[in-house]
């Protein structure tokens, strides 16, 4: 869990992973046989297979949801800020930021007015990015000088472990990440070449998975993300699409790719003999890395594994540590046994 705690607290928003690109080549590193880094920052580890087994590629996205500033107000001292990948505004109001510029990094406050003066109308109003300011608590002068337009901005918040549940920021997808790091790790025998892939970009469209799965070329893809656990009060249970606690999640769709139905088959098949927990998943809304893979060149048989988690794309997203458990398991299982794996259809 001390690597979780480390890549979840790094930062990094689409396009500037360098921080928890520099955790994940310190950890495979070690445990691969090849490793590159290509021009949109992807990560590719290639552990090889002791046959001629089928490649696999597996995806996880480095990149979390932030910001650019976008503005610099040289009277006050306050930056406007452009969002980059999808927030809920809601949960934006009363955060803690950093802004990191080349001098250094800042701690700034996501600044709005207080409700004693808010008029009724401005009350009922939903709030909305334009709305906000980052306020860095320094004379506008000091602003000037050290924060320019384009410089990235994440929210601060440190992981904790809640109950069962561990939570933190960036959740989505570093969980993705540790999973991908942990099972290459524990993976023995296995006849596949092993391509462990720390995206870039997805947040904006996957497009880190873009090129990297270009490049891999593999027959399969799993894509590992987090997905929705709506199992809280006001949501009904056929709601939840999963819930915490009840293992890893197999996707069976979402609205970006169909998986293939073999490999759901094969990975619901592979839990039920090693007593994986597990649970079946349809997400409504949303997709992962499995998007872009499965339509590479000629396309390719693809499935995402999922880590249920609450409170998506907020400071305090949380999932359960025997379901993140259950996924590494479910991982490592799968690619020992991939070369015997029918992906024709
Ligand atoms: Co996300
Ligand atoms: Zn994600």
């Amino acid at each position: 869990m001390q690597l979780l705690k480390e890549l979840c607290e790094a930062h990094g928003i689409p396009g500037r992973e360098e921080a928890v690109r520099e955790l994940v080549v310190r950890e495979l590193e070690p445990v691969s046989d090849e490793i590159q880094v290509d021009a949109l920052g992807n990560v590719i580890a290639l552990k090889k297979g002791s046959g001629r087994g089928p490649k696999v590629m597996i995806a996880a996205h480095m990149d979390e949801i932030g910001f650019l500033v976008s503005y610099v107000d040289g009277r006050t001292g306050f930056l406007r800020i452009d969002p980059v990948g999808g927030f809920d505004t809601r949960v934006l109001m009363a955060q803690r930021v950093v802004v990191h510029a080349d001098g250094g990094d800042f701690v700034g406050i996501i600044g709005t007015k207080p409700v004693h003066i808010l008029s009724e109308e401005e009350r009922k109003k939903n709030l909305e990015i334009k709305d906000l300011f980052v306020d860095l608590g320094l004379p506008a002068s000091d602003v000037k000088k050290r924060v320019r337009v384009g410089d990235y901005v994440t929210l601060q918040q440190d992981s904790a472990q809640v109950g069962k549940l561990f939570s933190c920021k960036a959740l989505d997808d570093r969980v993705g990440v540790y999973v991908m790091i942990e099972a290459v790790k524990k993976v023995k025998k296995h006849t596949a070449d092993i391509y462990a892939v720390a995206t870039t970009q997805e947040e904006v469209g996957v497009r880190g998975a873009r090129v990297s799965s270009f490049n891999v070329a593999p027959d399969i893809g799993i894509a590992l993300d987090v997905t929705v656990a709506s199992d809280v009060p006001g949501a009904g249970e056929h709601e939840h699409v999963t819930k915490l606690g009840a293992g890893t999640a197999i996707k069976v769709k979402d609205s970006m790719s169909i998986s293939h139905p073999k490999l759901v088959r094969k990975m619901r098949e592979i839990a039920e003999k090693k007593k994986i927990k597990h649970q079946m998943e349809i997400l409504p809304r949303g997709g992962t890395d499995a998007a872009a893979i499965q339509m590479t060149r000629e396309g390719v048989a693809s499935i995402t594994i999922s880590i249920p988690t609450r409170y998506l794309h907020s400071v305090v997203e949380a999932a359960h540590i025997d379901d993140i458990q259950a996924s590494i398991n479910l991982l490592a299982s799968f690619l020992e046994v991939a070369h015997t794996v029918d992906y024709q259809l």
